[in-house]
């Protein structure tokens, strides 16, 4: 029988119960991790010297062993990746000392600690495609200072403003993006093992030294706690929502922009697909995904958030249901972020047609009420009206249409108050309306600039940080490595 269930149990499990309960498949997601997780403890096992130095050299070995053939050699009649390994291992070494490889541990904080181990990597792959995109985004704005383009509210053409202002928009949410993602990473990065079932174990175990094994930054302080939540998956999964969202923006305007309407931008054919019928079509198919997988990415963070409800402390099987929704979630959205930046850096940029569709819509129209308030003195309700009235002919107003407006409705004209030809001609240059606006956070290309100076500063910055936290668990690995070499050489 099997070494779980030998013992209180009387039968094998059965058939359909395995097909039902095994997380087996996705568990390959977690075997890598599972084996250093083996690794750091069984050395730590050694130096406290719960094992001795032969058994620990022969569990490593086996380890080692194991790890090549794979997870697809373990006996898949085992509820999980954990007990399958454990079973090969005793396999390979005997009872008396693969046996031993358990001592002080739980599957449950064994599971904890894979899922965190994993995870910190799908954060760094976050991290790395965000700073790429974000990149990217810069760069394409730092061409496109100049280049005028309508800003949309309610999807109506609302104001002039620039390319470059209008993707440094999306750089700063997807900054925020990755500022969140670094802040999740600092609470996945807690070390639950040594938890053990929940109440931790008499044996003389050293978590902190688990810790430094494994390269987290600190241990998890209660051992309940550490073995009971899921909360750093969900949180993980709320800024992959998030990250989604905003990705989902883009995408909706990467595909509104190539439509003929707009016809702003033109994907290159990387990036499309065509009709099996129409065969003038070149579709916006990746942009369209992405804004549908958004929705199976807030689809695992309602699902993790559902199955976690109302748990009773501490473990509880339900957990395990939890852990593939991270994976899915993880991975579309570092698919859907790679999509994004290749997308935005091989599109052809139509920047006449962008202009021309400035004509459109009157967007100048706010512009222009400003000027007769500062040329004029009058008040901007009254602008606002004279120059909404004039918008419903769906022309660009003149002087001589602007003062009889102005005589019926204050009864004076704005030209005798100071509103010249030359300063309505200003008030409709789209150029001389973007290089106007100059204060923080404005249009002008200067201040757009400006803007593209602070990002590529907290580029640099995002990217050492991110450097470093790969440098502490690739430091953490290598070291682990190296222990286990020695120890398992020493006694050989
Ligand atoms: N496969 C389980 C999971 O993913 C591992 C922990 C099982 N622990 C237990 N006590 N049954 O959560």
């Amino acid at each position: 029988m099997d070494i779980l269930r030998r013992g209180r149990l009387s039968t094998d499990i059965d058939e359909e119960v395995l097909c039902f309960s095994s997380s087996m498949e996705a568990d390959e997601r977690v075997f890598h991790a599972d084996i250093e997780v083996d690794k750091a403890h069984v050395v730590m096992l050694r130096e406290q010297g719960i094992i001795n130095e032969e058994q620990c050299s022969a569990i490593l070995s086996a380890l080692d062993r194991i790890k090549k053939e794979g997870i697809l050699a373990l006996d898949s009649s085992y509820e999980d990746v954990h007990i399958a390994i454990e079973a090969r291992l005793i396999q390979l070494i005997g009872e008396d000392t693969g046996g031993r490889m358990h001592s002080g541990r739980s599957r449950n904080d064994e599971v904890a600690t894979c899922i965190r181990i994993t995870l910190r990597h799908e954060l760094i792959c976050l991290m790395d495609e965000l700073h790429s995109l974000i990149t990217t985004l810069v760069n394409i704005a730092s061409k496109h200072c100049e280049t005028l383009i309508p800003g949309y509210t309610h999807l109506q053409h609302a104001q002039p403003t620039t390319l470059a202002h209008h993707l440094l928009a999306h750089a700063h949410a997807f900054m925020r993006d990755l500022e969140r993602i670094m802040d999740a990473y600092k609470r996945t990065n807690q070390n639950p093992l040594g938890a053990v079932a929940f109440a931790s174990t008499s044996f003389s175990i050293n978590r902190e030294r688990t810790t430094q094994l494994l390269g987290f930054a600190s241990i998890m302080e209660n051992s309940m706690d550490a073995v009971s939540t899921r909360d750093f998956m969900i949180e993980s999964l709320s800024c992959a929502a998030n990250l989604m969202t905003n990705l989902s923006r883009i995408a909706e305007e990467i595909i509104l922009w190539s439509c003929s309407e707009f016809d702003f931008i033109e994907l290159s054919d990387r990036y499309t697909s065509t009709s099996s019928v129409m065969p003038q079509k070149k579709n916006p198919d990746i942009a369209e995904l992405i804004r549908g997988k958004t929705g199976s990415v807030y689809g695992a963070l309602m699902s993790v958030l559902a199955i976690c409800k109302s748990l009773p402390y501490s473990y509880n099987r339900d957990l395990q249901e939890a852990t593939p929704h991270i994976w899915k979630g993880m991975e579309i959205a570092r698919l859907s972020i790679h999509m994004t930046q290749g997308m935005l850096s091989t599109m052809k940029i139509k920047k006449e047609n962008m202009k021309k569709a400035l004509n459109m819509g009157f967007t100048a129209a706010s512009e222009l009420a400003d000027t007769m308030v500062r040329t004029t003195g009058i008040s901007f309700r009254t602008a606002h009206y004279i120059v909404g009235t004039l918008a419903k002919t769906g022309k660009t107003p003149t002087l001589s249409e602007i003062d009889e407006l102005s005589l019926n409705i204050i009864g004076e004209k704005l030209s005798d108050k100071g509103l010249s030809e030359e300063s309505i001609k200003k008030a409709l240059d789209p150029m001389e309306i973007i290089r106007k606006r100059d204060i923080s956070g404005a249009t002008s290309p200067k201040e757009v600039q400006r803007q593209i100076t602070v990002l590529k500063k907290k580029l640099e910055d995002t990217q050492h940080r991110i450097r470093l936290i790969h440098n502490n668990i690739t430091k953490a690995s290598e070291e682990l490595e190296k222990i286990c070499e020695q120890y398992k050489q020493k006694n050989l």
